[in-house]
């Protein structure tokens, strides 16, 4: 094989061999593809195309370039949810206990916020002592007696995947619906999960802004699942407003809790229970009953567990900001819309995120959003709480909110989040 036959053959618009595919991943692995060759051939996938077959190939190639965690004979199913990434998205915080609490084992290798969408193990590093790595050994033990764990993924998961990420980063082809969903796949199937479930985000504040490219991504990331013999499906759902009312590491982490306490807000304990009954369906479970599960406290005592696992006090204060601003309602209405991307970009200016890699995030910082799309409010009434430890981010913050709500006279009803299921 050479780079330039395989460069050539997709710039065609041919499809790749399954040879070509592993030739072109292993290579490029062991530095024997260059950069600028991956980079041309990133490009015409993107303008390209790939076709399922070509897709799944790209995938187990990409599997194949490193280490694979092995999590066969555990006592109980493998079961592991995903999500395409938001705003105020803690869903894995609660649903990781309450699926585990149903009787599976949920191994949810998660990763850190970039850009305005926050990262699983930043909100769990604001309870203080958890830790975030856990050798292969611990995932498994752990995943045992636990049943549940979150944690980075360990070194060597889908090596490939990692160069060609940072490769597509800085070559305008991140947005190519075969990569995202061989990037995304790539780290599940090396995870050893024996099923999944995708959360595919269509909104503002989603990767996909649009329905018909989400849908088109969840049908891509199923049909991979299925073809690598991973029990996969999808649900497709709205990220235009963020999810619950907590934006921001340990506001989440709150909130989160508040959910695994039998309480939170609607919309995010209305997700949790959609994911959590396809989670079980999978993990052959069906008659689990996760909302009573919620109730009764058990999710919550599952909690407790996995924090404490990892080095975590379930019961010490989480952290507060120094410093809060409100947002006022400017006029008295219904409020119509909440823009989930400002609200994103605001808590990471508040220092919830991170503008790059090596940048430490403020555990206390982010946006509580004190009234929902669809709520009564009246003028001068708290709409936004901003949290920082540094005052001097509230100006960026309220500047990118200009705009970001609309006040009506007209009533709304709340809508589902979830707007349609691919399997
Ligand atoms: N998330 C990933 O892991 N990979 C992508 O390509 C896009 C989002």
């Amino acid at each position: 094989h050479s780079a330039v036959d395989v460069i050539r053959t997709k710039r065609d618009g041919r499809p790749l061999t399954a040879d070509q595919i592993d030739w072109v991943i292993e290579s490029y692995t062991r530095g024997e593809v260059a950069e600028e060759q991956m980079s041309a051939l990133a490009m015409a996938i993107l303008l390209r195309g790939m076709d399922a077959t070509e897709t799944a190939r790209w995938t187990a190639a990409m599997v194949s370039s490193g280490r694979t965690l092995d999590l066969g004979g555990l006592r109980r199913p493998t079961v592991d949810k995903h999500s395409t990434g938001g705003v105020g998205d803690k869903i894995t915080l609660a649903l990781t206990p309450l699926v585990a609490a149903c009787g599976a084992a949920v191994p949810q290798l998660s990763g850190r916020g970039l850009g305005h969408t926050g990262g699983t193990l930043d909100k769990l590093e604001s309870v203080p002592g958890w830790r975030a790595s856990l050798s292969p050994d611990e995932i498994r033990s752990r995943l045992d007696s636990v049943g549940a764990v979150v944690c980075a993924a360990t070194e060597g998961l889908a090596p490939a995947d990692r160069k060609l990420y940072a490769l597509r980063d800085v070559t305008a082809t991140v947005e190519s619906v075969p990569l995202i969903a061989g990037s995304i796949m790539s780290k599940k199937l090396a995870e050893g999960t024996q099923s999944l479930v995708l959360d595919v985000k269509c909104g503002s504040g989603a990767f996909m802004t649009d329905r018909t490219r989400g849908r088109e991504l969840a049908e891509a990331l199923v049909s991979i699942g299925i073809a690598n013999g991973v029990n996969t499906s999808a649900l497709l759902t709205a990220m235009s407003a963020p999810l619950g009312r907590a934006v921001g590491n340990a506001l989440e982490v709150a909130e989160a809790v508040e959910v695994l306490r039998g309480g939170g807000p609607a919309d995010v304990v209305e997700l949790t229970l959609a994911l959590a009954g396809e989670m079980l369906e999978h993990a052959g479970l069906p008659a689990a009953d996760p909302a009573e599960v919620l109730a009764s406290g058990r999710a919550y005592a599952q909690w407790e567990r996995m924090i404490a696992a990892q080095g975590g006090d379930p019961d010490a204060p989480l952290p507060r900001a120094a410093h809060t601003h409100t947002v006022a309602a400017p006029e008295s209405g219904t409020l119509a819309t909440l823009d989930a991307y400002a609200v994103g970009v605001a808590a990471c200016r508040l220092g919830a995120g991170r503008t790059r890699k090596e940048d430490d995030v403020q555990h206390a910082a982010g946006v509580l959003c004190m009234a929902k799309p669809g709520e009564h409010v009246r003028w001068g009434q708290p709409l936004l709480e901003l949290h920082t430890d540094s005052p001097d981010a509230v100006p960026a913050a309220l500047e990118v909110l200009e705009g970001a709500f609309e006040i009506t006279d007209a009533e709304m009803t709340r809508e589902s989040l979830v707007l349609d299921r691919v399997v």
